[in-house]
């Protein structure tokens, strides 16, 4: 089969990470009989740097006639001083509004290898961590009503908080299909003892549970949840949050991972639109150009777009195995390194994943 790939390198460490990944597909293309067709188009710094905006209209183009887009990371000191909609990150959340990628899976998985790697004591992270953050991510504060005005006090800003009824049920529906598939428990992370929109988020998470009474329902306030993460990470199954919530708590998550160079992430539309499949870390401009990155987030990204993109289980297996298989062999990025153990660069463990990677 033939499938069209899109691939956003992005900015600071993006190249580096894609690079790799690029290599891993090909391989897997040769090792399975497919072509995997990439076509690179820009966004983020690197395309404010050629077009004078974050997302021109051909990436989008492009993206929307690909079958999944693999993206690097976006964004890095250069672009800072430049106006909010102008921004690399501005670039980045036009994309999920315009593929319509409303949920975002970021699975966090603490990888037995890797248990010293965890910040946490052992005892609270026995048989290992498997937690799945559904993020909303084409709604809430990041995409509401904003702007600066002169308030009672002088200038002021806002950033409004909204969610539709309609929002709500569709993540909601896709934390409750995913939990089926897992440990059978959804936790809804809301502020519903201060927020309006939580109200509305806790109302229809309810209503939405009555069609999976086999799926365990709880509910959690977002500051009880950033505590329970690093105080009991293993009741966790299914992490179901907003927006800005599910930013913040799967950063934790991954860090309660061992790093946030582990975590991929699948941005999915429900609607036929392809999906975006990126690391969950950032572009790291201290350490961009300098061979140090983590490629596996991205590698691993790869491995969602097999499942989700494709329903190619067996290639996605072949790279999850690979990666596993690298890293019981005892690499390390610096990242996942344990002090003083030998570290390799981003080039060496994308070549040592490519090679364990087997049919
Ligand atoms: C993420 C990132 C983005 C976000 C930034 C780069 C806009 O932190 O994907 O988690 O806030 O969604
Ligand atoms: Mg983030």
């Amino acid at each position: 089969m033939k499938y069209k790939i899109a691939v956003i390198s992005g900015d600071g460490i993006g190249p580096e990470i894609t690079g790799q990944a690029e290599s891993v597909l090909s391989r897997l293309g040769e090792l399975f009989g497919h072509e995997f067709a990439m076509t690179h188009v820009l966004a983020g710094g690197a395309a404010i740097d050629v077009f004078g905006e974050p997302l021109p209209d051909e990436t989008v183009e492009i993206c929307k006639e690909s079958d999944a887009v693999l993206l690097g990371a976006v964004g890095g000191p250069k672009w800072d001083g430049m106006p909010g909609h102008l921004r690399p990150e501005a670039g980045l959340l036009k994309l999920r509004k315009s593929l319509s990628l409303y949920a975002n899976l970021r699975p966090a998985i603490l990888y037995d290898v890797l248990k010293d790697a965890c910040p946490l004591r052992a005892d609270l992270v026995v048989g290992g961590l498997d937690i799945l953050v559904m993020r909303e991510l084409t709604g809430g504060i990041y995409f509401g009503e904003k702007g600066r005005r002169t308030g009672p006090n002088g200038p002021e800003a806002y950033d409004v908080e909204c969610y539709s009824e309609m929002e709500v049920e569709r993540i909601a529906r896709a934390a409750f299909e995913a939990a089926r598939h897992r440990s059978k428990k959804v936790t809804s992370v809301d502020k519903n003892n201060v927020l309006e929109s939580s109200r509305l988020w806790r109302e229809v998470v309810i209503r939405v549970a009555a069609d999976y009474p086999d799926v365990t329902l709880e509910h959690m306030f977002v500051d009880n949840a950033a505590m329970q993460l690093v105080r009991n990470p293993k009741q966790f199954d299914v992490i179901l949050t907003s927006n800005i919530f599910g930013d913040i708590l799967s950063d934790e998550a991954s860090m309660v991972t061992g790093s946030i160079g582990m975590l991929p992430s699948a941005s999915l539309s429900g609607t036929g639109m392809p999906g975006v499949y990126e690391p969950i870390h950032g572009s790291a401009p201290d350490i961009a150009g300098k061979d140090l990155a983590n490629p596996i987030a991205t590698i691993l990204s790869l491995s969602m777009m097999m499942r989700h993109a494709f329903t190619l289980e067996q290639e996605a297996a072949a790279i999850d195995r690979a990666v596993s298989e690298v890293l019981e062999a005892g690499w390390r990025t610096g990242d996942i390194a344990k002090p003083g153990e030998r570290t390799i660069g981003t080039k060496e463990m994308g070549r040592r994943i490519v090679e364990a990677l087997k049919r």
